[in-house]
């Protein structure tokens, strides 16, 4: 295994999971871990992450020059880098231009990382301290404009560092350091599989969970589902998943999510399917602003959840499919509120239980689904595209009625149908149909009509935060539309909609 000690910075996870890419199992450990467990972990290399500070400050996390005699390779990125020239007797001090984003290095491809990296090369800088000055035995390694050791080793030692951060995209040939790193240096054998994590995850759920009972609330989305599907192979019949259908999700998926953990699916569990979409409608009846629908159906959520758990009895464990994704997000989120998201940070209160389990915690969504591929969940499911968890309620502008959940569910179904008819489902990130809260009139055959306005959505984006309209081909937006006026009743026209995000969200509501 690869030790990431983890100095604060923002990619620490990402860097794990750059080496888990290789075929390379990597853990993400606080600094101050001490030299003793590092020395019982005894990884094959060690990795010092970036970090907000500056390494001659006292308060700043230092390591001990200890860990430099113990054998094991190290490769420092960014503040990691400085630590190292600083802790071996080289010197850091205030860069005098600070440097941030793609750069252009110049990397000497003696250097065993940077074999075949071409000899300018773009690379993700962020610093504004430097390396001024190379400990002995260090020979620099890449240089940038601004940035005289922009990349130093002493290979003697085995000891690497750079400035730059090899591990995010823009640092377009940063991944083939890191396969240097482990495959030449580390001796890495690269045999690490996700089949691997599944193993060991169900052990550690085994010990972690023993004889106790396990409650999961069960979206149907891909990372509950996962985590669903890890747990049961971990535990089986300890575990309860409980799946609140709210009437609020796409056509037929209720259903979907029956059949792969319910009686007949292939995994062993406890299920509960509560149909409570009848609740909800009369919760929501009337209600028009969009806060307080999300509010209605959080609230109601937890309390239809809560009262089945008190069916089921005390638990030991409440798990979540929590992703890592989630944890940033919850703990960067000081922002304003655009909108509350229903299922992030909303715990039942009135459940009593010991811990609680996140099996996913530390995963990106691609792995997540890897996961789910190796636990064999169908593919329809480990690909889905997001879902919000208070489903089509946030997708009818204004008052929710069964009547326009079925319009909005008959029309999204004909929609992604003919998404999928054209090859073009895993072209976009995100795409559905809406129902807008107008009405307007059209005529079909010799009458007058006046309906309901479906809005088409499709949107490219990276991290959800920023979000442009996707290039849907018109043809196929025509074959949409013709589809959903005549076969979905109580709809006769069909809006495309352009915003991308800002201004827009890429939901209504
Ligand atoms: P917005 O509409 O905020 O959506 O641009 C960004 C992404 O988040 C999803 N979304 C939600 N997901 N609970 C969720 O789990 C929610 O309450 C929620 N609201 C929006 C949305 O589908 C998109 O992928």
């Amino acid at each position: 295994r690869i030790l990431v000690l983890d100095f604060g910075g923002q990619y620490n996870q990402l860097i794990a999971r750059r080496v888990r890419d290789e075929g390379v199992y990597a853990e993400v450990y606080s600094s101050d871990i001490g030299i003793e467990k590092i020395k019982e972990l005894n990884p094959k290399g060690i990795i010092f992450t970036g970090g907000p500070q500056s390494v001659y400050k006292e308060e700043s996390q230092h390591i001990g020059k200890e860990i430099f005699e113990l054998g094991i390779p190290i490769f420092g990125f960014c503040y990691g880098a400085q630590l190292i020239a600083y802790e071996l007797g080289g010197e850091v001090a205030t860069a005098p231009v600070s440097e941030y984003g793609k750069t252009e290095t110049h990397v000497e491809k003696s250097s065993v990382l940077f074999s075949d990296v071409s000899e300018e090369t773009t690379v993700f800088m962020s610093h504004t301290d430097y390396i001024a000055k190379v400990p002995e035995g260090f020979t620099i390694t890449a240089h940038t404009e601004h940035c005289p050791v922009a990349g130093m080793e002493d290979g003697k030692r085995q000891i690497y560092a750079v400035q730059f951060h090899p591990e995010v995209q823009h640092s377009v040939e940063g991944q083939k350091m890191i396969h240097h790193f482990l495959y030449d240096v580390c001796k890495c054998t690269g045999d690490w599989k996700m089949a691997s994590f599944v193993e060991e995850q169900v052990s550690l759920l085994k010990n972690k969970i023993g004889s106790g009972k396990v409650l999961l609330a069960l979206s149907g989305g891909v990372d509950s589902s996962v985590a669903a599907g890890l747990l049961s192979r971990a535990i089986g019949k300890q575990l309860y998943c409980v799946f609140v259908d709210h009437g609020l999700l796409r056509k037929n998926e209720g259903d979907q999510v029956e059949e792969i953990f319910g009686e007949k699916g292939d995994f062993e569990l406890n299920f509960v399917r509560v149909n409570a979409g009848e609740e909800y409608f009369e919760k929501l009846a009337g209600v028009e602003d969009p806060e307080k629908k999300r509010k209605i159906i959080g609230e109601q959520f937890i309390r239809i959840f809560e009262r089945e758990a008190n069916k089921i009895g005390t638990v030991d464990f409440l798990a979540q499919g929590t992703i890592y994704a989630d944890v940033v997000e919850s703990g960067l989120g000081k922002g304003a509120v655009i909108k509350s998201h229903h299922n992030v940070g909303g715990l039942p209160k009135n459940i009593s239980f010991k811990e609680i389990v996140e099996p996913l915690r530390l995963l990106f969504k691609d792995e997540v689904r890897k996961v789910g591929l190796e636990l064999g969940l169908p593919e329809h499911l480990v690909y889905r595209q997001p879902f919000p968890g208070p489903g089509l309620g946030v997708r009818i502008i204004g008052e929710v009625t069964p009547e326009k959940v079925r319009m909005v569910q008959d029309a999204d179904f004909i929609y992604r149908e003919e998404i999928e008819k054209a090859g073009l489902s895993r072209s976009y990130s995100q795409y559905f149909a809406a129902l807008t809260n107008m009405r307007s009139v059209g005529v079909m055959g010799d009458f007058r009509t006046y309906d309901y306005a479906v809005a088409l959505r499709a949107v490219i984006t990276d991290d959800f935060m920023t979000a442009e309209c996707a290039d849907i081909p018109f043809s196929v937006l025509q074959r949409v539309m013709n589809r959903i006026v005549n076969e979905v009743k109580g709809v006769n026209r069909v809006f495309y909609d352009l915003t991308s995000k800002p201004p827009g969200t890429i939901e209504m509501e």
